[in-house]
C-alpha cells in the first residue's frame, strides 16, 4: 500500500441518562452487588428509556468527534456503524445517522461483529483511508443492548449496558496514526453467545416472543477462555506486526466485557494495571460501543498524549476478535 497512514482526529461518546445499579438489579433477580462485582466488576450500567433508539447516542458521539476533528459532516466520506442493535432492519443505522447528521457525501453502512465492531470498522476504514478512497471516515460503535436482555436471566442481565462512542478517521503526517490491524473470527463457537429469533430462520412470531428467543443467550464460562486467549494472542500479532513489544504500549484499552477478561489478558500480556483502562463498573458491557467510550474518555481524561502507543483489543460473538495498535 502507499505511504498514506490513516490516524484518529477526534473522538466522542454519548450515553443514555438512566442508571442500573447492582443494588437494583437485586431486586429483580437472584443476585448480590458483590457477585456481580467479584465475579466481573461492574457496578453499574447504562439504560437507554423506553422510545430511545441507537441511533440518537450515535449521531451525539459522532457531531463531538466530527467539531474535535475540526471538521464539518460534509467532510465525511464513509460511516460504518457498529452494532448488533440497530434502530431497524432497513435501511442501516449507518444511513440513519448519515440523513441526521447531513453527511451528505458519505457512504455509509453498518458492520456487525458483535463486541469487535468498532475493532472492524477502524480496520476496514484504515484500508480505505490508506488507498485514497476515502479520506475523512467515520466510525461508530452504537448499542441499546439492555432490549434485547433477559431480565429473568441473571447471568446475562448483570453484565450488558447502553451507550455509543465515534471516532474519525483521517490521513496524518509522520509516524502518528495506525501501525498494525489484524481481525479474525470462528462461526464454528456461534452458540458461545447469540439471538436466534427475528431473523429469516426463525422469523418473528408470537411464539419466538413468548420463548424469549429475541434475548441475548450466552455460555459465559466457555466465552471467558477464548477471549482471553484470542485477545492476548491477537495483541501479541498486531504488535510483532509494528515489530513492537507489550514493554513499548503506552496504555492498552481491551473491550470492556469483564474486569477479569481485562486482568487475564493485561497478565498475559505483561502489561502493568497503569497502562490498562478499564471502565467496567461504571459502563458494564457495552459491546462495540466499549472501546470507542473508552478511547474518548482516555481522550477527555489527559490520559493519552502525543506520541503515546495505543493498544485496542476486542472479542465478542460470532465468534469476532481484533486488535489495533496505533502511534497517538
Ligand atoms: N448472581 C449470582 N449468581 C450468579 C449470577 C449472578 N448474576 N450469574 C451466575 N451465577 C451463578 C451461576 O448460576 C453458578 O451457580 P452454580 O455454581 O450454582 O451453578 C455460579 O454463579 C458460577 O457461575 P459461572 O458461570 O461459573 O460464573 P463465572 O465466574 O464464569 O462468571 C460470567 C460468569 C460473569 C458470565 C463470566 O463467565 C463472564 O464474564 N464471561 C464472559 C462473558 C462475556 O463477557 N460475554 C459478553 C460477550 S463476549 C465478550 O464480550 C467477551
Amino acid at each position: 500500500m502507499g505511504n498514506v497512514r490513516a490516524g484518529i482526529l477526534g473522538t466522542g461518546h454519548s450515553y443514555p441518562e438512566g442508571i442500573l445499579t447492582n443494588a437494583d438489579l437485586e431486586k429483580t433477580v437472584e443476585t448480590s452487588d458483590e457477585w456481580i462485582t467479584t465475579r466481573t466488576g461492574i457496578k453499574q450500567r447504562r439504560k437507554a428509556a423506553p422510545g430511545e433508539y441507537t441511533s440518537q447516542f450515535a449521531v451525539r458521539a459522532a457531531r463531538q468527534a466530527i467539531e474535535r476533528a475540526g471538521l464539518e459532516p460534509s467532510d465525511i466520506d464513509l460511516i460504518l456503524c457498529a452494532t448488533v442493535t440497530p434502530d431497524q432492519i432497513l435501511p442501516s443505522t449507518g444511513c440513519l445517522i448519515q440523513a441526521e447528521l447531513g453527511a451528505h457525501r458519505a457512504a455509509a453502512m453498518d458492520v456487525v461483529a458483535a463486541c469487535s465492531g468498532f475493532l472492524y470498522g477502524l480496520t476496514l476504514a484504515n484500508t480505505m483511508v490508506q488507498t485514497g478512497q476515502s479520506r475523512n471516515a467515520l466510525v461508530i460503535g452504537a448499542e441499546i443492548l439492555t432490549q434485547y436482555v433477559d431480565y429473568s436471566d441473571r447471568q446475562t442481565c448483570v453484565l450488558f449496558g447502553d451507550g455509543a462512542g465515534a471516532a474519525v478517521l483521517g490521513p496524518v503526517e509522520g509516524d502518528r496514526g495506525i501501525l498494525a490491524t489484524r481481525i479474525k473470527s470462528d462461526g464454528r463457537y456461534e452458540e458461545q453467545l447469540y439471538s436466534p429469533g427475528g431473523g429469516t430462520r426463525r422469523p418473528p412470531s408470537a411464539e419466538t416472543l413468548a420463548s424469549g428467543d429475541h434475548f441475548f443467550k450466552m455460555k459465559g464460562n466457555e466465552l471467558f477462555k477464548v477471549a482471553v486467549r484470542s485477545m492476548a494472542d491477537i495483541s501479541r500479532e498486531v504488535l510483532e506486526q509494528a515489530g513492537l513489544t507489550a514493554e513499548d504500549v503506552s496504555l492498552f484499552i481491551p473491550h470492556q466485557a469483564n474486569q477479569r477478561i481485562t486482568d487475564a489478558v493485561a497478565n498475559k500480556l505483561n502489561v502493568d494495571d497503569a497502562r490498562v483502562y478499564s471502565n467496567i463498573a461504571m459502563h458494564g458491557n457495552t459491546s462495540s460501543a466499549s472501546i470507542p467510550i473508552a478511547l474518548d474518555e482516555c481522550v477527555e481524561a489527559g490520559r493519552i498524549k502525543k506520541d503515546d502507543l495505543i493498544l485496542l483489543a476486542s472479542f465478542g460473538g460470532g465468534v469476532t476478535w481484533g486488535g489495533v495498535l496505533m502511534r497517538w
